[in-house]
């Protein structure tokens, strides 16, 4: 018989994933769901064959170059790739695999959630009847702003600002959007394409991103291109902390150029800007874009499909590196 390839799973993942890890590997698991440090990483992955990392493992190229030799797969349960330097892990040999499409729907969902939280002013609500400060209706308290027949800007066109738009299309919203490529017409479904970010800008009654974080990315939303944003306008962010200038966008919000933002990913997580708590226009969620328990498990699951396939020497579906 031969012997079961040896995994380091960095975290705790839902039970049917680590089922089929236990059943098909020999799996290190991290039963207290700590994030180890880089020092940590190394020594767990000692004689480990592949590494099933999330997004809060910074695998950094200082990280990669000293791994042991012995890795020959980061099989990532997450869709983003930031925390993997792709180059590091080529120059080593390493095979590198992320989960795609599995988690667009949930993302989606998310995204079209900040946009009616923010919107609508759901946190101050919310607040409201939790703190029992709710004393009477009133005809203009809480007023927000519509979302539906609103222009909606996504600024990255992929599988989940497409799943958007769809989602989107159901509250009457103009869709216009910036991606590197134009879509097909069939794809675009009447959404209007705009060949620059600041073309795209002016036009967006709520501004969606779905662009992922690289080094061209760092910062896109700094105080010039949220200035091109129309007064009152609404920024949601359920890709990547790093695509926001946190001082820019504070400033934004404060001053009332922007209504309200939904952020559902931050810099520095999970200690984020403790200014974003602070304000009432913030409509705040812990990077919760791919949690159901449906898309937990497919992308459990497909982060496994990768891993099986390496294993066994084929070319794995979802291929980074
Ligand atoms: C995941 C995400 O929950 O997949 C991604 O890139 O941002 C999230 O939806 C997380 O990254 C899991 O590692």
């Amino acid at each position: 018989m031969s012997k079961k390839a040896v995994v380091l799973v960095t975290r705790k993942l839902p039970d049917a994933v680590e089922a089929r890890l236990e059943r098909d590997y020999d799996a290190r698991f991290n039963s207290a769901d700590r994030v180890y440090t880089s020092d940590e990483l190394v020594e767990f992955s000692a004689g480990a064959d592949a590494i099933i990392p999330c997004h809060t493992e910074k695998l950094t190229a200082a990280v990669i170059e000293r791994l042991p030799d012995s890795v020959r797969a980061i099989c990532s349960f997450s869709v983003g790739f930031d925390h993997i330097d792709l180059d590091a892990a080529k120059a080593r040999g390493i095979i590198v695999t992320n989960t795609p499409d599995v988690l667009s729907d949930a993302t989606a969902e998310i995204a079209m959630l900040l946009i009616l939280g923010a919107a609508r002013r759901a946190h101050e609500g919310e607040q409201q009847i939790r703190t029992a400060t709710w004393s009477d209706w009133s005809a203009i308290g809480g007023l927000g702003i519509q979302v539906t027949g609103k222009r909606l800007g996504i600024l990255g066109m992929g599988r989940v600002g497409q799943i958007l738009a769809k989602r989107a299309r159901g509250f009457d919203m103009q869709i216009h959007y910036h991606n590197r490529s134009r879509l097909s017409p069939d794809i675009e479904a009447g959404a209007i394409y705009h060949g620059s970010v600041e073309q795209l800008l002016p036009q967006c009654d709520f501004l969606s991103l779905h662009c992922p974080a690289t080094p061209e990315t760092e910062r896109l939303m700094n105080a010039e291109r949220l200035g091109l944003l129309p007064d009152g306008a609404i920024l949601v962010n359920t890709a990547r902390g790093t695509i926001v200038d946190d001082d820019a966008l504070i400033e934004a919000l404060r001053s009332g150029k922007l209504f309200a933002a939904g952020l559902d990913v931050f810099n520095n997580e999970p200690d984020i800007d403790p200014r974003y708590k602070a304000l009432d226009n913030t409509f705040l969620l812990p990077h919760i874009g791919s949690a159901t328990r449906e898309t937990r498990d497919a992308m459990g699951f497909r982060a496994l499909d990768n891993l099986d396939a390496i294993t066994a020497g084929r070319e794995p579906p979802d291929r980074l590196a």
